[in-house]
């Protein structure tokens, strides 16, 4: 167990498509896949099932005892479970996203989190892992052999999540990101290569070519074109 399995970090705001990315690049090269943002989503969602108030830093901590959460870590066999409910697609919901940035800026909340996410970097079957996330490059594996930022413009991002959502082109969705990415700001700075990482900016990328240029940073290649 002295052996570390091979970490690969990747940092980015909402809507950069780092999910997908990840996923795919981790499908792609046999790796497990771990999505942080979405641990701290499942904990709003528990919040706001316990009708606990987050702005009340105490009640939320207190939340961490019985917090018994799983996210799939196979790129194919993605879900979250809170307890004994399936919550994959709850965690989305707009309700969750707006009470996300509150609960995830809470210091105990995310020493407890980083350290879960250490342990599945750490231990697992399949030869590497991709977790992504905000703080990944800086603060959860500042060690890892790759680190990554995914970037790209405020307006190809705001385009990318309103294709998502179904089209929805009417600029609220829009609003709501930029709205998350700023009070998230506050507590990582994930607009900025921190030094020893690599910026990888899609703006001018479709999903494959992300995906590929992912991989070949992985592999150490430079990318073909
Ligand atoms: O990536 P996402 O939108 O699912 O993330 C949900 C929220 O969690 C986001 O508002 C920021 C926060 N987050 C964080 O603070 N640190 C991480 N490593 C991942 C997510």
């Amino acid at each position: 167990p002295s052996i570390r399995r091979f970490a690969v970090a990747v940092d980015g705001p909402a809507g950069s498509g780092k999910s997908s990315v990840s996923r795919a690049a981790a499908r792609e090269l046999g790796f497990d896949y771990q999505d942080t943002g979405a641990a701290y989503r499942a904990l709003a969602w528990l919040a706001a099932q316990r009708g606990v108030d987050v702005d009340l830093e105490d009640a939320v901590i207190g939340l961490l005892d019985d917090f018994d959460y799983e996210i799939g870590l196979d790129p194919d066999d993605y879900f979250v479970r809170v307890g004994r409910d399936t919550v994959t697609e709850a965690i989305r919901d707009p309700a969750v996203s707006a009470i996300v940035s509150r609960v995830a800026r809470i210091p105990r909340v995310r020493e407890h989190l980083t350290d879960i996410f250490r342990g599945r970097i750490a231990q697992g079957d399949r030869p590497g892992i991709i977790t992504e996330g905000r703080d990944i490059t800086t603060i959860v594996a500042p060690d890892a052999p790759v680190r990554v930022l995914l970037t790209a413009s405020e307006a190809a991002r705001q385009a990318r999540r309103a294709a998502e959502l179904g089209g929805d082109t009417s600029g609220s969705v829009g609003q709501q990101l930029s709205a998350r990415d700023a009070q998230d700001l506050r507590v990582v700075d994930f607009m900025n290569a921190a030094e020893g990482v690599t910026t990888l900016d899609s703006t001018d990328l479709d999903f494959e070519q992300t995906v590929a240029a992912l991989v070949a940073l992985i592999r150490g290649v430079p990318p073909a074109g």
